[in-house]
């Protein structure tokens, strides 16, 4: 089945006792124990698992092509879940231009469980040179954000195998839509759930898929099942029926992004754009050859510095100036801010998660704001 499709079924299921369509939210946290002790559905206890949960993690597991996925309470639930995994003293390497949230995470509540190094991942030399033999994980995040850089997934999956080490890719940027990490050989596939499975930024959660059910997943289920980070059953359903409209909703962001990188480009007051889907991006091949469409993110540094790009932001009166992205509004924001003072992103960077306007509206707005800047 194409991925329209599955969006759309692989959630849903219709209602035998009232024969309803869409499948109703079960609140009840417990379920009934028969005389004989057995639980017919499945069900005991909700942390543990709950239909709505099961609705979700199927549509989750056949979006990527796994065999089982994992439902979480957030992005970084997913994030802290892969780590915790792991037995204390691995070395993990994590790209350089990681998610500030999961870095965070890495430097403040796994500084003496965990070793990691923080690396430019693409560079074969850079990478090989940094294997240790207590590497036990690396962490890919492709597009990246907020650079856009592009990880070879295929290349660094193939180093990976040899030394037995194994290989998670941040999906959040792509989507399964732009990018099937688990077809180009990688072992876990992560999401914020928050960002386009959601899709209308008013809902939070996270997702792990795999392609097996290994020891490995059985610790990450008992991690999901024992820590109890898990989406309600309202959130679950919600993310359910966003992921029915995802694959169109990405291909409106994917349309409206390559437009505005193409038209920033192109403008006298822009220093660069980082956009996969520019030929001038440095890893144009890499992204062609791996992704099925190049993304909705783009970001952009301004001739100038952290005021200039902070006034652009200003005059700006479609394009919302808030962090996240995915939703179906445009958002933008000064990425330095955001990440704090130990920053290393450009202080005249712009990030922008393209929304569904009409392209006209966003570069006129655009067009605006930059001729007062
Ligand atoms: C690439 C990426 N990964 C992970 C996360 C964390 O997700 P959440 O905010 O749902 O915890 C984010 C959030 O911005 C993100 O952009």
């Amino acid at each position: 089945m194409k991925i329209e499709t599955i969006a759309i079924h692989a959630g849903n299921h219709n209602d035998e006792s009232t024969k309803a369509v869409i499948q109703p939210i079960t609140l009840s946290t417990t379920f009934v124990r028969e005389a004989d002790g057995s639980f017919p559905a499945g069900y005991i206890y909700s942390r543990s698992s709950n239909p709505n949960r099961t609705q979700l993690e199927n549509v989750l597991a056949k979006l990527e092509n796994g065999i089982d996925a994992a439902a979480f309470s957030s992005g970084n639930a997913a994030g802290m879940t892969v780590f915790q995994s792991l037995k204390p003293g691995t070395h993990v390497i994590c790209p350089d231009d990681m998610y500030h949230g999961l870095r965070n995470q890495l430097k403040n509540l796994f500084a003496g469980i965990l070793e990691f190094d923080f690396i430019d991942v693409n560079d074969e030399t850079v990478l090989q040179d940094h294997i240790k033999g207590n590497t036990g994980l690396i962490w890919l995040e492709t597009p990246s954000n907020p650079l856009l850089k592009i990880t070879d997934i295929k290349k660094v999956v193939g180093i990976a195998k040899n030394k037995n080490i194994k290989v998670a890719v941040d999906n959040t940027f792509a989507t399964p839509v732009c990018q099937q990490p688990l077809a180009l050989g990688a072992d876990l596939v992560m999401h914020s759930s928050t960002k386009y499975f959601g899709g209308h930024s008013d809902l939070m959660g996270g997702a792990l898929i795999t392609p097996e059910k290994s020891d490995w997943w059985a610790k990450i289920r008992q991690i999901q099942e024992m820590g109890g980070a898990v989406p309600s059953p309202m959130d679950c359903y919600f993310i359910t029926r966003s992921i029915k409209t995802l694959p169109y909703r990405i291909k409106g962001h994917v349309h409206n992004a390559q437009l505005l990188a193409e038209y920033l480009e192109k403008h006298p007051k822009i220093e660069s754009v980082m956009h996969p889907g520019l030929l001038s991006h440095p890893q144009y091949e890499i992204a062609k050859q791996q992704m099925l469409y190049f993304g909705g993110m783009l970001s952009f540094c301004i001739k100038g510095g952290s005021d200039d790009a902070k006034k652009v932001v200003n005059k700006l009166k479609l394009f919302t100036q808030a962090t996240s992205l995915g939703g179906v509004e445009t958002l933008i924001e000064h990425r330095a801010s955001v990440e704090g003072p130990d920053t290393k992103t450009p202080h005249n960077l712009l990030r922008v998660s393209v929304g569904l306007e009409h392209i006209d509206d966003l570069i006129a707005d655009m067009e605006q704001a930059l001729s007062q800047a």
